[in-house]
């Protein structure tokens, strides 16, 4: 059995059902708080808070970890929160699969980096967070990377594309596609060729297919494209005009994945290109204008 804590998430969601499509047998750890049950397809369901989840780790291979809060800006805001439920649950419920020897596969971030001190990012580069998100998520890295159980990190950089739904809605390409007028652009006056934040996109496909290949090895890896855009660049792609606002607190101004230790040892690269993530946005928002809960 293979347990994915936050599996009715954004991405958990995208690697249960990649999972159960290769016939693994799945047990979604959720407490729907942010994630829908319409998401995991006809994965098993534990519907309970990460804090409060017990499991038999006798009979599993394998956890997958994503269950927790994901946004910078909210993080700054709620620090306590954000090292509760990105550290602190986490290490209490992952410390008996650890006793256990389970597999862990643990859902990181390129928060962990702060602003970088070289583009793209390697893996062993400096970290530096410079928000609670990325500080609470690499303590959770350095804490299962020190216990000495089989366990592979994947520090995801800009995952988009495809079933979207969060609330509030946060990210940029989700709210590219389902709003209309002036685009809010926070901050044009960074340190980049037109003053506003690159990111690597990920397409959430790609991504799901990463984490097939983690599970057979261990190590940390970046998970990104390798290719910047800015905010602006989207912004065109998607056909969209943009209004200028201050910037957004905890936002570093350019992250880049060097992703050649993924493309080596998980033998994994991207397919899918910035213009693919906007269209499977766009294509699954007309399919469920009113997301998941339609
Ligand atoms: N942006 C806007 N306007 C918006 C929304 C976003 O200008 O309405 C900008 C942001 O300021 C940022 C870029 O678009 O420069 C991308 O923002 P997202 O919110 O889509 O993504 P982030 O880069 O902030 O966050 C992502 C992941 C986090 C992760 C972080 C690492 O979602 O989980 O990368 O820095 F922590």
């Amino acid at each position: 059995m293979i347990v994915v804590t936050g599996g009715a998430g954004y991405i958990g969601s995208h690697v249960v059902r990649a999972l159960r499509t290769e016939g693994a047998d799945v047990l979604v750890v959720d407490d729907l708080r942010t994630g829908y049950r319409e998401s995991i397809g006809d994965a098993r369901l534990l519907e309970v808070e990460l804090a409060a989840a017990v499991v038999d780790w006798s009979s599993v291979e394998a956890v997958y970890h994503f269950a927790a809060s994901t946004s910078v800006e909210e993080s700054v805001r709620r620090p306590d929160y954000y090292r509760q439920n990105c550290f602190e649950d986490p290490k209490n419920f992952l410390e008996p699969a650890i006793q256990a020897g389970v597999k862990i596969i643990f859902s990181s971030t390129a928060a962990v980096y702060g602003e970088p001190e070289r583009i793209p990012i390697r893996e062993d580069d400096a970290k530096h967070p410079v928000n609670p998100y990325g500080e609470n998520k690499l303590a959770l890295e350095n804490f299962l990377l020190a216990s000495g159980s089989p366990c592979t990190v994947l520090r995801y950089f800009n995952a988009a594309g495809g079933a979207e739904d969060h609330r509030p809605e946060t990210h940029l390409i989700p709210l590219l596609i389902s709003s209309e007028g002036l685009f809010s652009v926070f901050g044009n006056d960074y340190p980049t060729e037109d003053g506003t934040c690159i990111r690597d996109y990920v397409h959430i496909d790609d991504l799901a297919r990463a984490h097939l290949s983690a599970l057979r090895v261990d190590g940390v890896f970046n998970l990104g494209s390798g290719n910047g855009y800015s905010v602006l660049e989207i912004l065109t792609l998607a056909g969209r005009e943009p209004r200028f606002e201050p910037r957004r607190a905890g936002d570093p101004a350019r992250l880049i994945a060097d992703i050649g230790r993924a493309h080596e040892i998980l033998n994994w690269q991207p397919e899918l290109g910035v213009d693919a993530m906007i269209e499977s946005a766009r294509e699954w928002r007309a399919r469920n204008p009113n997301g998941y809960r339609g």
